[in-house]
This record gives structure tokens, C-alpha cells and sequence, in this order.
């Protein structure tokens, strides 16, 4: 049986200047070497506004950290006014690109199309996505979540069809909308069986080697004190933290607390 790095990345979504970015990524610095402790961290990634990007993969590195983007345009270049292509962000080193948050799918009318072509390019660009999912607070109560969940993984692995290998380095975040910024945490048996089933629609498509390898994030109101729970589950193997990632201190606990 694999074991999957865990990954614990920060969506910093409007937040941070530059300077924020680079007080940030020095602050985390010196916590982390201040550390007595040497745990196994998880995988770290912190994802920028564009603007932030330039010049900051290093300082992160150097701290132990990868760089990501919150979203690129999927066509290779173009008239395309305001928008970024995956290799403007590769050039920058990216390691990875958050796509299909919820944020987009509401403000921007992202369509489960357009993520699951994004999820392509990213991949043909040497970068990972890390695809976003979730249901809204009515479609809950309708009991509608594990249609709507399995429609938007759906899209994405029938992308990747003939691309196994992609489709094994696929990041898969479940962020419940109601639960984002809003306090309210998904109960860690609800997350593990939305995560359980995304790994099992994986498992199903393209086996198991795959579906071993997969990983699945949860996402909402995740904070330094329950983050631990959450990671716990068999089938959460990190988290995608707004709020709660934009303070080194508490971005440091959070690795604390997921280090194994
Ligand atoms: P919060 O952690 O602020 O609830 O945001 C979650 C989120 O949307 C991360 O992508």
C-alpha cells in the first residue's frame, strides 16, 4: 500500500501586496528554523495573486515551500484581455495551479468544460492542478452532494482519460461551499465520505494504482485546531486553507500539526 504526501496549501485568493508576500515568507522562514522539533512536514504550497509571483519562488524555497497560482486562462496565448496563460506562470515557477474554486465557478462562471480543459493544460505545461469541488448549502439539503461532486470530478477525469499518469498526480480538493469562510467546518466523517467517493470515482476509471495515489484535500474553515482531525481520515491527505493561511504563525501551526 502507497503512502501519499500530504500537502498542505494556502489560497491566499485577494489577499497580500508583494511586500505581504515576501514579510510573509520571511516570517515563516525564521519560525521554521526556530523549530526544536524536526518533524516530516507535509508537501507545502502557498498560492499568490499574479502580482505576488515574480521573484518569490526562491525565498520560498528556501523556506520549504512551493509556489502556486489561483487560476490561468486555458489557451496558450491570445486576445484574451486580463488573462494569464500556464506558461506565464510556469516561467515563474509554479508548481502548481488551483483550479475550479468555487469563487470562480460562482463570480466568473467557470463551467465544469473549462476546468476540466484547464486541468489538461495545466498538466501539458509541467504544472499540477489542484481542481476544487463542492456543493452549495441547498444542494446539501437536497441531497444532492454526491451527484454534484461526482459531475465535477467527472469532468475532469474524462479529460484525462488517456492520460493515466496526469490523472495520478491530480490534486482533488472537496471544499464544501457553505463551510468556506464561514466557520463552519465539514464534519470530519462528512468529508471523509465525499473524499472516499472521489477516490472511488477515481479507483473506477482508472484503477488502483491511481486512486492509490490521488490526492484529496479538504477545504473550509480549516484552522490550526482542526486540521489534525481532519488529516486524521484515511481519505484527506492535506487541506486547502484560506483565511487561515495568511498568517505565517498560524500557516507554521497548521504544518506543525500535520506533520507526521
Ligand atoms: P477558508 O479557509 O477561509 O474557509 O477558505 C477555504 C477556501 O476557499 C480555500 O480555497
Amino acid at each position: 500500500m502507497m503512502t501519499r504526501t500530504r500537502l498542505l496549501a494556502g489560497n491566499w485568493k485577494m489577499h497580500k501586496t508583494r511586500a505581504e508576500a515576501y514579510a510573509f515568507v520571511s516570517e515563516f522562514t525564521r519560525l521554521r528554523s526556530a523549530s526544536p522539533s524536526d518533524p516530516t512536514y507535509p508537501e507545502l504550497l502557498v498560492c499568490v495573486p499574479f502580482t505576488a509571483l515574480t521573484g518569490l519562488r526562491e525565498p520560498l524555497e528556501a523556506g520549504g515551500m512551493k509556489l502556486g497560482a489561483q487560476n490561468m486562462h486555458e489557451a496558450e496565448r491570445g486576445a484574451f484581455t486580463g488573462e494569464v496563460s500556464a506558461e506565464m506562470l510556469t516561467e515563474l515557477g509554479c508548481d502548481y495551479v488551483i483550479l475550479g474554486h468555487s469563487e470562480r465557478r460562482q463570480y466568473f462562471a467557470e463551467s465544469d468544460a473549462a476546468v476540466a480543459i484547464k486541468t489538461l493544460v495545466a498538466f501539458a505545461n509541467g504544472m499540477r492542478p489542484l481542481v476544487c469541488v463542492g456543493e452549495t448549502l441547498e444542494e446539501r439539503e437536497r441531497g444532492e452532494t454526491a451527484q454534484k461532486i461526482s459531475t465535477q470530478v467527472g469532468a475532469v477525469l474524462t479529460a484525462l482519460a488517456s492520460r493515466p499518469t496526469d490523472a495520478q498526480a491530480l490534486v482533488i480538493a472537496y471544499e464544501p461551499i457553505w463551510a468556506i469562510g464561514t466557520g463552519r467546518t465539514a464534519s470530519r466523517e462528512d468529508a471523509q465520505e465525499v473524499a472516499a467517493a472521489i477516490r472511488a470515482q477515481v479507483r473506477e476509471q482508472f484503477g488502483d494504482e491511481a486512486a492509490d495515489a490521488v490526492r484529496i484535500l479538504y477545504g473550509g474553515s480549516v484552522k490550526p485546531d482542526n486540521i489534525g482531525a481532519l488529516l486524521a481520515e484515511a481519505d484527506i491527505d492535506g487541506a486547502l486553507v484560506g483565511g487561515a493561511s495568511l498568517d505565517a504563525e498560524s500557516f507554521f501551526k497548521m504544518a506543525e500539526n500535520s506533520a507526521l
